[in-house]
């Protein structure tokens, strides 16, 4: 661990992901929060905003024009605002990590292709690591900037990981992700979809062809040739939490021990993933509402030996492991702090 504490900064920290990187780096041993940006709520207490933070901090908002230097900024803000000052953000921290969208994508075409309009900085892309440690983790110990996870690209990735690197996903057929989410992913500004009377209750096919995450998903199983993904996500009773199932089928002959073997082989050395696998009892399979406020990610499978079908299951908090979670695990990578600090707790239950 570093000799002296760091001091951080998190831009946008008015939103939900920003009070989720508050609540966690307020309980890192190894970084002090410096300073937390909003424009609407500047002058105020972080309490006044996150009101579970009362008694944790004394701070308040100021706004983004007056940050000053710091040791690493965090930046949570909606799509495209980052890459619109990025140079100026580079001044002001030698550590960034964006948990927007801006950065996750290495090639400026795939990214043009998914956001519909060039990047604004495409100098920058390749400078940034693909910040979900799960897959990267050698690369963010090494880097100074890295982006953010979608949330249902993270659930999708690390349900279909073990499988791919053990070799039994055909690429050659398209691979279906069914994601069931809750209601904080829109984050905090109220619309016509957020509304209780029309959000409470539901099960809304929300989108289900040409997620934007589908392109992160490509990247991150690059390397093997191109995966076929998916993604199709449905809006239900949930307020934390995202539920994905890849529905795939496998090469013949497998018995539920080979995908036992992929499993361990993928995950054993990851502190935050756990395999969710039991023969009986309530709780066989990952359940998001087990996670909320943590950064783990549970997966595991249901598998047909007799058809080859395969469903491949993850669950996270998007709040969590989806976005504030992965970032404080990725400044521990960055920044030589042990890989779990500040974030092996667990969740609630009942
Ligand atoms: N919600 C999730 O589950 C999730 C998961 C993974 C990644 N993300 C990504 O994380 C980022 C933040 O998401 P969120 O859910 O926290 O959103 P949010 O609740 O809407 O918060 C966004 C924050 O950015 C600030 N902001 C709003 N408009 C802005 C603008 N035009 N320019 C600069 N700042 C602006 C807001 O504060 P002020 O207006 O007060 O300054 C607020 O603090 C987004 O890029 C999102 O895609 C979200």
């Amino acid at each position: 661990m570093p000799d002296e504490r760091l001091s951080v900064s998190v831009v946008g920290a008015s939103g939900y992901v920003g009070g989720e990187l508050l609540r966690l780096l307020l309980a890192h041993p190894g970084v002090t929060l410096r300073q937390i940006t909003s424009e609407r709520h500047a002058g105020r207490f972080a309490h006044q905003v996150h009101p579970h933070l009362r008694g944790q901090t004394t701070l308040r908002f100021t706004n983004r024009a007056a940050l000053e230097p710091c040791d690493v900024l965090f930046l949570a803000m909606p799509h495209g605002e980052t890459q619109a000052a990025i140079a100026h953000y580079a001044t002001l921290a030698p550590r960034l990590i964006d948990l927007s969208a801006d950065f996750r994508l290495r090639d400026p075409a795939r990214y043009a292709a998914a956001y519909g309009q060039p990047h604004a900085a495409p100098g920058w892309l390749d400078r940034f690591v693909y910040g979900l440690p799960e897959i990267n983790r050698a690369a963010l110990s090494e880097t100074a900037y890295a982006s953010g996870v979608g949330c249902n690209a993270t659930a999708t990735i690390l349900a279909l990981w073990a499988l791919v690197q053990g070799g039994l996903i055909d690429r050659a057929q398209p691979v279906i992700v069914d994601l069931k989410v809750g209601s904080s992913e829109a984050g905090n500004t109220p619309t016509a979809a957020s509304h209780h009377p029309a959000r409470s209750g539901v099960v809304r096919p929300f989108q289900l062809t040409g997620h934007r995450h589908e392109a992160e998903v490509r990247q991150a199983f690059a390397s093997g040739g191109e995966l076929d993904v998916r993604l199709a996500v449905t809006s239900v009773e949930m307020v934390r939490g995202v539920s994905a199932a890849v529905h795939v089928s496998l090469p013949p002959g497998l018995a539920d021990r080979d995908l036992w073997s992929c499993y361990r082989a993928a995950w054993k050395d990851a502190p935050f993933v756990r395999v969710v696998h039991e023969r009986d009892g309530l709780h066989r399979h990952p359940e998001p509402r087990l996670l909320a406020g943590t950064n783990y990610a549970d997966v595991g499978w249901e598998y047909d030996p007799a058809s080859g079908r395969a469903v491949l299951l993850c669950a996270i908090d998007n709040l969590g492991k989806g976005a504030a979670g992965s970032a404080v695990q990725c400044l521990n990578l960055m920044c030589g702090f042990e890989e779990s600090t500040a974030l092996s707790f667990g969740g609630l239950y009942p």
